[in-house]
């Protein structure tokens, strides 16, 4: 399993508009989980991209007065500036209206035909084009979406149908038997206990207008916007176009989707999949909402702030930094720029930043910015073992929480070392040491290990804050790109060359005024 792909992939975003801090805060945590893995060795593939197809899209193209290719075509740049901005390592970047996955699309499709999961009924409902899918009367609040707030269309058309209800035991079996299938646990027993209560056949194509990619054998019809969209997950890595690769990336090891989306992707997605026999995605994982004053951040409601104005002020490693740290990944949390400020200040500027400029001018000051020589394992006294011993654990307690979904634990785990680094600083005093020429070793030894609890840093940062970690890495004379190291193989102690010179700098974090 170890050398298999480990493929993970954030929605496929609307482009009906720019991107805000909701939709960052999935592709940041993605991101980091992929940046991780890299680093412990594992090929990762990452995938992002647009969902360009349906009504939302091809409204949004008319009121602008463009067609709703102009329309995708010049917004898609405003997604991927975005992305580029807040350091977004993704292998792949798949926009729907791309031939890769039209055609291969339609070929899905067309085999679920084949196999007679599609027939042709009649549909007679509400259709909130805002979420694109389908309403009951009693999701609605006070005859209105609660995501969008309007009044969904009332819909009455033929439609092609796939036989959904027909999977509803094998979904619950999956779900009481894997729990990995759908995680967080709550999140798995909200959709058992929707599906237990019965599963209907979904209407999977639409014909009062054309924006999106026709049933090949009936090409009046195009394909319902969120059946097409999901297969994006297959369509770019092969499905269709190349076996080989397909076979070799899929399944997905992580989908992580927001909380609103996860029906689609633990109940339809997995449904298709099983009706012509493929592979499962092996995890589902739903977060929750950043919210604004309680409500969750959207642009319908005009409280989406865009990443670009928090990048300003926080810089790109301060944003991904706060995200991932400050919101249990899985609940809501809230959003404000005061959090923020303070967060940065005390974690970043504080903790790190701190620790980093105070260990290498102290290497400047008493030792002419020359690493001194590693200690032999004899000369190891017990305040360096038990730094070293943090380490270990702030390790293993990051892959753990990775392996469980939760960044902000992984976050929290690295800063335990950040903060043991900060204890032994004080713990050693190396300006008393520095005092007494008797204790010239020791205090070799107490800033040699400093020096090489930064580079520890440096590598278990890298996912968190790339940036900041690769000018540490510089900083402490190493060459090459820190992303490219992994922990297994250059994860150990005692690897810093004495002699090599370090180098001071401008504030790894410059601090915040409360104000800014
Ligand atoms: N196009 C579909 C997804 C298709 S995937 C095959 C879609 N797009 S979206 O742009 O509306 O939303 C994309 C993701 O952004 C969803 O996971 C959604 O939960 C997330 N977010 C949008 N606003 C959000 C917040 N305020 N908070 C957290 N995530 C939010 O749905």
């Amino acid at each position: 399993m170890s050398d298999d792909t480990f493929y993970v992939t954030t929605p496929i975003y609307y482009v009906n508009d720019v991107p805000h801090l909701g939709h960052a805060y999935t592709t940041v945590a993605a991101d980091f989980i992929c940046r991780f893995r890299r680093m412990q060795g594992r090929k990762v593939h990452f995938l992002t991209g647009t969902d360009e197809h349906g009504q939302k899209i091809l409204r949004t193209a008319e009121a602008k007065g463009m067609s709703p290719k102009e329309w995708t075509d010049q917004i898609v740049p405003r997604w991927t500036e975005v992305w580029k901005a807040l350091d977004i390592s993704n292998d792949d970047f798949i926009r729907t209206t791309e031939p890769r996955h039209e055609g291969p699309v339609q070929r899905f499709v067309q085999e679920l035909y084949d196999r007679g999961e599609i027939y042709l009924g009649s549909y007679q409902g509400l259709y909130c084009v805002g979420c694109e899918a389908f309403k009951l009367e009693d999701e609605l609040v006070d005859g209105k979406c609660p995501l969008h707030g309007v009044e969904p269309d009332v819909v009455e058309e033929e439609n092609y149908f796939f036989r959904l209800s027909k999977y509803a035991d094998r979904l619950i079996q999956l779900w009481e038997t894997d729990e990995r299938s759908v995680m967080p646990e709550t999140r798995r027993n909200e959709v058992l206990g929707k599906v237990r209560q019965g599963l209907e056949d979904l209407s999977i194509s639409r014909v009062s207008f054309d924006w999106g990619i026709p049933l090949p054998w009936d090409e009046k019809h195009v394909i319902y916007v969120w059946i097409d969209a999901l297969q994006n997950y297959i369509t770019a890595v092969g499905y269709g176009t190349d076996d080989d690769r397909f076979s070799s990336i899929w399944p997905a090891d992580i989908h992580l989707v927001g909380k609103d989306i996860l029906w689609f992707h633990s109940v339809i997605w997995p449904a298709m999949l099983m009706a012509l026999d493929m592979p499962l995605p092996r995890t589902v994982f739903a977060h929750g909402y950043l919210q604004v004053g309680g409500e969750k951040m959207s642009k319908s409601k005009l409280t989406g702030i865009s990443p670009h104005d928090v990048i300003a002020t926080f810089g790109s490693d301060g944003y991904r930094y706060y995200f991932m740290r400050e919101i249990s990944f899985g609940l809501d949390g809230n959003f404000s720029w005061e959090a923020m400020v303070e967060r940065y200040n005390a974690d970043l500027a504080n903790d790190f930043g701190n620790l980093a400029s105070r260990v290498l001018s102290m290497i400047t000051r008493y030792f002419d910015g020359a690493l001194p020589e590693p200690p032999q394992p004899d000369e190891l006294e017990g305040s360096d073992r038990s730094l070293m011993s943090v380490h270990e654990h702030a390790l293993s307690d990051m892959d753990q929480a990775v392996n469980a979904v939760a960044p902000h634990q992984a976050v929290k785990a690295a800063w335990t070392l950040v903060k043991k680094a900060n204890s032994y600083v004080e713990e050693v005093a190396p300006w008393a040491l520095a005092k007494d020429p008797d204790q010239r070793r020791r205090l070799e030894i107490a800033l040699y290990m400093l020096a090489d609890t930064l580079r520890q840093l440096a590598l278990m940062t890298s996912p968190i804050t790339p940036r900041a970690a690769q000018e540490l890495w510089h900083r402490l004379g190493l060459e090459g790109d820190v992303e490219q190291r992994s922990f297994p193989a250059d994860g150990g102690w005692g690897r810093l060359k004495a002699g090599t010179k370090v180098r001071t700098g401008d504030p790894l974090f410059p601090r915040l005024d409360e104000a800014s």
